[in-house]
């Protein structure tokens, strides 16, 4: 299957990031939100990455603009009708892409990839709102993407075997490394990861130490480059909740339950770095 064309469905920082990635591996981009000035947010990000990367001698102004220019800004959908592979990273929420997905089955031509970056909910339901639901799958990049090298690939019950050989092509070419894994809430890395976020809150709820300590434990301790609850902040709380309901639903096991001092924060819009307040503030 040649894969020419990417779209990216969400401009926020992830999509935003595989957007870059994608342009920089050389693949014709459309960056594609709801709005002009979310493309422009997610467009000036990408340009400020790729400045970084010229002023460290990583590439040349000339690599940067060749990288630039293959990213067409889009606010419609129908520019799917163009593309070989879509990759959605818009809001978790399984309403949204189930709308999403089935739009994309009517637009992108009959041998696009339909992929979601999705960080917990199920693929085979996301496949389920298509007519294609073998060329179905999950593509799910870390943050900052630029930086992180794993994308875990998710088969949905139906991925085709080729469809899979695809996708982990093309993540080779994205200078990434594929981790292939199956269909169950969280995959492997959020059913890791976030009882291990949420353990850290209910450790700042329960009072067993102040929110640095347990940040520095786990830094010093553990070597993490960074403590849960920053982690938890530039994750974005929202998100998080979302993957412990996700997990919590998914499996029906209370030791997913989501942290009420999670939940409270995320009601007070105390949402992490980009609402400017979470466990930390930022300017
Ligand atoms: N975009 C692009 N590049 C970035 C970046 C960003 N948002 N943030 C940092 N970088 C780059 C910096 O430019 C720097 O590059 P140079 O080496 O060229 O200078 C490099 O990353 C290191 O940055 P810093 O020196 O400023 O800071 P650091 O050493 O603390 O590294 C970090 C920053 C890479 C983010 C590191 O703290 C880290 O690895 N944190 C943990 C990240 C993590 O766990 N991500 C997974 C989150 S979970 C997820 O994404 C899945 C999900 O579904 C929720």
């Amino acid at each position: 299957m040649g894969v020419k064309t990417i779209m990216v469905i969400g401009a926020g920082q992830m999509g935003a990031g595989i957007a870059q990635v994608c342009a920089q591996a050389g693949y014709e981009v459309f960056l594609n939100d709801l709005k002009p000035e979310f493309v422009e947010r997610g467009l000036s990000g990408i340009k400020k990455n790729l400045n970084r990367n010229v002023e460290k001698g990583r590439m040349t102004a000339a690599q940067m603009e060749a990288a630039v220019s293959r990213i067409a800004a889009s606010t419609d959908l129908q520019d799917a009708g163009k593309a070989d592979l879509v990759i959605e990273a818009a809001v978790e929420n399984m309403d949204i892409k189930a709308k999403i997905f089935a739009q994309l089955d009517e637009i992108a031509p009959e041998h696009a990839i339909l992929a979601s970056n999705t960080s917990s909910l199920p693929i085979t339901e996301i496949a389920a709102a298509t007519k294609r639901p073998e060329k179905v799958i999950g593509m799910h990049f870390m943050n900052p993407v630029p930086v992180m090298k794993l994308v875990e690939i998710i088969r949905g019950l139906a991925t085709a075997e080729e469809v899979y050989q695809t996708i982990e092509e093309i993540t080779k070419t994205l200078d990434k490394v594929p981790v292939e894994v199956n269909d169950f809430p969280g995959f492997v890395s959020n059913r890791i990861l976030m009882p291990m976020i949420n353990e850290a809150i209910y450790t700042l709820y329960e009072g067993v130490a102040e929110k640095e300590a347990i940040d520095e434990v786990m830094k010093l301790g553990m070597n993490h480059p960074m403590g849960p609850l920053t982690l938890a902040d530039f994750i974005g709380l929202d998100t998080c909740l979302y993957i412990m309901e996700t997990l919590h639903e998914g499996f029906g096991d209370d030791k997913y339950r989501p942290c009420p001092l999670l939940r409270k924060y995320v009601k007070a819009g105390w949402l992490g770095k980009k609402s400017g307040r979470g466990f930390y503030t930022y300017e």
